[in-house]
């Protein structure tokens, strides 16, 4: 019986594997290679500088796959906030039928991309938000354990306990996210209530990921302890792979400076370019505990057969055993 849920069904994808929105990551090669593969490949719509770049990247998506894709939008506090309506008129007249929101108070943008018909994903870390955001009309909720990278929120609940505590308590199908990288973390999914699970860190470290070899190679050789968080102190946590610029971004909260004096250094272009030129040190990397769980650098579709091959690999053989036996 393959790994079928309403996930696969609602998103018209092979397998119940997302890619979740990745600030200069989830590009149209990203995306594209991970729909072609059986998932739901996500671009990030503020890693285009522009609106009219995104229209542009979503077009050169449709020309690498046939196969559904989805754009996030991800509304955080920032000194500068991008023009969020702008980008997601462009998502709209783009004819995009599948939206990951994330962030604060999706409500308006969720509003109009309903009117057009498009599928929600939002993506949060609390079950009173999943809740706020069904209530708002998301088809499914992604719930982001307090492994993952990026924003965990504050309340610090891991995923052991937050995907059963919103699965009992979302109608919507859910999506299990944050510490997922393999088979066993998919079947553990299904059993926590998920319906699939959504990935960011594993993501980076696959062939077509479009950042240097040199950070795909950190996270590989990086273990589960290798992360840091930062922002605390400004109510705004963040996940990245422990470096220099983390470490000190940390003595800096430690001595209670504001944002504003560490700004320049984790400043969103600075990551970009240690991104592109492989230097891991030069500005933040968003990465979560899963590196604990990455080996390899294998292409998109290798890496989702294999974990579904592994799922119902353990489903069929170990579980199994231990089925009661019905007359
Ligand atoms: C490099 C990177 C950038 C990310 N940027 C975003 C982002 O811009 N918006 C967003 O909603 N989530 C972002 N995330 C979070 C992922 O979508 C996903 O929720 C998270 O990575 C899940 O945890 P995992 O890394 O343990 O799989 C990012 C993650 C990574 C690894």
């Amino acid at each position: 019986m393959p790994l079928k849920t309403r996930i696969t069904d609602l998103l018209g994808i092979a397998h119940p594997i997302v890619q979740g929105g990745m600030m200069w990551v989830g590009t149209a090669q990203m995306a594209a290679a991970v729909s072609n593969a059986g998932g739901l490949g996500i671009i990030t719509a503020l890693t285009c500088p522009t609106p009219d770049a995104l229209r542009a990247e979503i077009a050169c998506c449709r020309g690498l796959t046939d196969k559904p894709f989805g754009v996030n939008l991800t509304i955080l506090p920032s000194l500068n906030p991008p023009p969020y309506a702008e980008y997601r008129r462009a998502i709209i007249e783009s004819g995009v039928t599948i939206v990951e929101t994330a962030g604060h108070n999706p409500g308006e943008h969720i509003d109009h991309f309903k009117a057009h018909g498009i599928t929600i994903l939002h993506k949060c870390t609390a079950v009173r938000h999943a809740l706020s955001a069904e209530r708002l009309g998301a088809d499914v909720i992604s719930i982001d354990g307090f492994e993952c990278a990026g924003h965990p929120g504050e309340d610090d609940i891991p995923g052991l306990i937050l995907i059963p505590a919103a699965a009992d308590k979302v109608k919507v199908p859910l999506l299990a996210s944050g510490g997922f990288g393999d088979g066993r973390g998919l079947v553990a999914a299904l059993a926590l209530g998920a319906e699939g699970i959504n990935m960011g860190t594993r993501f980076c470290a696959t062939v077509e990921a479009p950042i240097h070899e040199a950070v795909k190679r950190m996270l590989v050789e990086q273990d589960e302890r290798a992360t840091d968080l930062i922002f605390r102190s400004y109510r705004n946590t963040a996940r990245v792979a422990r470096n220099g610029v983390s470490q000190a971004v940390r003595e800096a909260e430690g001595r209670g400076e504001p944002f504003e004096s560490i700004a320049p250094l984790v400043k969103g272009a600075r990551g970009a370019e240690g991104l592109a030129r492989g230097d891991t040190q030069h500005g933040v990397i968003t990465a979560g505990q899963v590196m604990g769980l990455i080996h390899d650098i294998p292409t998109c579709a290798a890496l989702i057969a294999r974990i579904v091959a592994e799922a119902e690999e353990i489903i069929a053989k170990r579980l199994v055993k231990f089925a009661p036996v019905t007359a």
